[in-house]
């Protein structure tokens, strides 16, 4: 048996990542997680108590980091400030916990020689045009947007010079966008969801024809521990499930669904800087490690998210006020 340190283990991506873990291997998992706005210790319910252990703590604090780095097995490091539109209004605590945590991590990984697997996003890529046919490979140059995604490239950088200068063992992967349960209100599908439930209308960015490439996060999870079982040490796998759509096929898609006209969203203050396309290209992680998704419909996923949203109004009511006051502050 396994131990498992997941950082950011309470947000979206690592909650989900500690459910799949739970039910798909024998490891134990401890979190450790800040509780920042976008953590919620309820997104690990149910998990039994003799398989989760629950950390508060800072991926900053040298002292804290040590002592559960030397604790465990493997680490698997979620922990980020992960929205750009945040970063585009307070960049600082993105250099704090993306740079500073990723470096205090591997400090502690290189001091006892564990293994470590760094998450990170497509986004460091910068993004394509919309009629371009390239996707992002493992060799395309880094050119990131906005201060959040300079943030991500930095933090694989430094694992990257950890690898090499210091024989770190360290793998990455870069995933595309992820939906699914337990996502903060802020990120774009469950904003638009919550949004129709509340009777408001969805917003759109600009002209809504940017283009991202959604997976559901069971399928990051799945990805992320056939890395960790079987990736080559060194290596980085781009992580995506050909979920290629603009934005406003999505909020359309979103109100059928959920009974509403199509047409019943409004345009809004578009984010600067926008990317305009995501597009991944997972056949590396495909052909070396044998990785496929189980979620290819993307309308399925779609409707189960919605009816997770519907169900657990308990779980994202705290958060959606404030999330719409800051919002409207921006025109968006
Ligand atoms: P999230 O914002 O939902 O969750 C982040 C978690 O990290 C929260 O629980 C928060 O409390 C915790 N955290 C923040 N700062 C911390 C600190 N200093 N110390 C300890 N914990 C801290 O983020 P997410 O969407 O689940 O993203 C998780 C990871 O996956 C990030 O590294 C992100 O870059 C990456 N990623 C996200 C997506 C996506 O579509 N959301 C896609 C690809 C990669
Ligand atoms: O590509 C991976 C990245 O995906 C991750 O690294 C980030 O952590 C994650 O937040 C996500 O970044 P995006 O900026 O693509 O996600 P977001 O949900 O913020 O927005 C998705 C798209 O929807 C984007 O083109 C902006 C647009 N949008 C967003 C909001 C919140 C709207 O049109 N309206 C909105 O209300």
């Amino acid at each position: 048996m396994t131990r498992l340190l997941v950082t950011g283990g309470a947000g979206f991506i690592g909650s989900n990542f500690v459910h799949h873990v739970i039910d798909h291997t024998d490891h134990d998992v401890t979190v450790l997680d800040k509780l920042t706005y976008a953590g919620n210790r309820a997104s690990l319910d149910g998990i039994p108590a003799d398989r989760l252990s629950f950390v508060h703590g800072d991926i900053t604090d040298v002292a804290v980091v040590d002592e559960l780095v030397a604790q465990a097995d493997a680490v698997v490091h979620y922990a980020a400030e992960s929205h750009n539109d945040n970063s585009l209004h307070d960049p600082k605590p993105f250099l704090d916990t993306n740079i500073v945590g990723t470096y205090t991590l591997l400090e502690a990984a290189r001091r006892h020689g564990t293994r470590y697997h760094h998450i990170s996003t497509d986004e460091v890529y910068g993004d394509l045009e919309l009629d371009d046919p390239a996707r992002f490979t493992e060799s395309t140059p880094y050119n990131p947007s906005s201060p959040y995604s300079s943030t991500k490239a930095g933090s694989d950088l430094l694992v990257r010079a950890w690898v090499r200068s210091f024989g770190v063992q360290a793998t990455i992967s870069n995933c595309s966008n992820n939906y699914g349960p337990y996502q903060h209100v802020e990120k774009f599908i469950p904003r638009q969801i919550t949004n129709v439930v509340r009777g408001i209308r969805p917003k759109l960015y600009g002209a809504g024809e940017n283009v991202r490439d959604w997976i559901h996060a069971d399928d990051h999870s799945s990805a992320v521990l056939t890395i960790l079982e079987r990736g080559a040490i060194g290596e980085t796998y781009l992580i995506g499930a050909d979920g290629e759509r603009n934005n406003k096929q999505v909020v359309e898609q979103i109100l059928e669904l959920m009974g509403q006209p199509r047409d019943a969203y409004d345009h809004v203050t578009d984010r600067a800087g926008h990317d305009l396309r995501y597009a991944i290209d997972s056949s590396k992680l495909r052909a070396e490690l044998g990785w496929q998704p189980r979620y290819s419909d993307f309308d399925a996923g779609l409707a189960a998210t919605i009816e997770w949203y519907r169900a657990n109004e308990a779980w994202w009511t705290p958060a959606k006020d404030a999330t719409e006051a800051f919002y409207a502050s921006k025109g968006q």
